[in-house]
């Protein structure tokens, strides 16, 4: 059975765009994954098909209607479907790689992506949507967001990465910052590659890398350096 997402949108036209090459590209035709955009606009059941009206309360924007949201969620997923339902929005808990490991470990998603000011919470309580944020600035809907995140779960999917992009997901896994690469040429522009990466010493490269990696989270991201420090966690060299 392949890892199916299901994307609630009012631009199903934006999938699988950029998730159909390179590696979620080859995935997907292997058959890997499915990936099913519906139209919301659809289930909408007036003469105009319209998905939102303005905010109760007043004030700017509009918002989308629970009823119509409620009968595209009802289509996209049949009784017993065992999928988390996520909205996207920048109210939701921020999206890491532990919530993309487990989604990756289920059997799919189903992605509700907003628009406008945002969806009737009558809608979200009532289906239990789980709200994910990619982070802490605002998009125009949630389709960006909902690519990121299926980018991040497909690259997790058994036979989808290489043995270089699991390395890396690794060392993400350590909770560092990568350290800098290079390659060739060893001298560029009058920049000069870093030594010990010529030395040969395997120990000196492995003790250069860490260095740079615990420098780079401590300078960059204080908060990860701070959990880190918290968990008490000896990150592997
Ligand atoms: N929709 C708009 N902004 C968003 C964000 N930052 N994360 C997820 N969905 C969004």
């Amino acid at each position: 059975m392949s890892w199916h997402a299901t994307i609630l949108t009012l631009f199903p036209e934006m999938f699988p765009g950029p998730l159909g090459v390179s590696l979620a590209g080859r995935a997907l035709r292997e058959g890997i994954w499915r990936c099913e955009a519906l139209d919301i606009r659809s289930f909408a059941t007036d003469r105009h098909r319209t998905v939102d009206d303005t905010p109760f309360g007043g004030g700017a924007g509009m918002v989308m209607r629970p009823d119509v949201a409620d009968t595209a969620i009802a289509a996209a997923m049949p009784d017993g479907d065992r999928r988390p339902l996520v909205y996207l929005t920048p109210r939701g808990r921020l999206l890491d790689q532990a919530m993309v490991r487990d989604f990756a470990a289920g059997p799919g998603i189903v992605l509700f992506c907003g628009r406008y000011e945002g969806l009737d919470q009558r809608v979200i309580e009532a289906r239990g949507m789980r709200e994910v944020s990619l982070g802490d600035y605002v998009l125009s809907g949630g389709e960006v967001a909902a690519l990121a995140l299926l980018d991040a779960c497909v690259r997790l999917l058994p036979g989808v990465m290489g043995a270089a992009e699991s390395a890396v997901e690794e060392s993400h896994s350590a909770g560092l910052l990568e350290y800098p690469h290079y390659t060739r040429p060893a001298e560029w522009q009058g920049r000069a590659v870093p030594p010990v990466l010529l030395s040969g010493h395997h120990a000196e490269v492995a003790r250069w890398r860490r260095h740079q990696s615990e420098a780079a989270t401590r300078e960059r991201r204080p908060d990860l350096w701070n959990r880190i420090q918290v968990a008490g966690t000896q990150a592997p060299a």
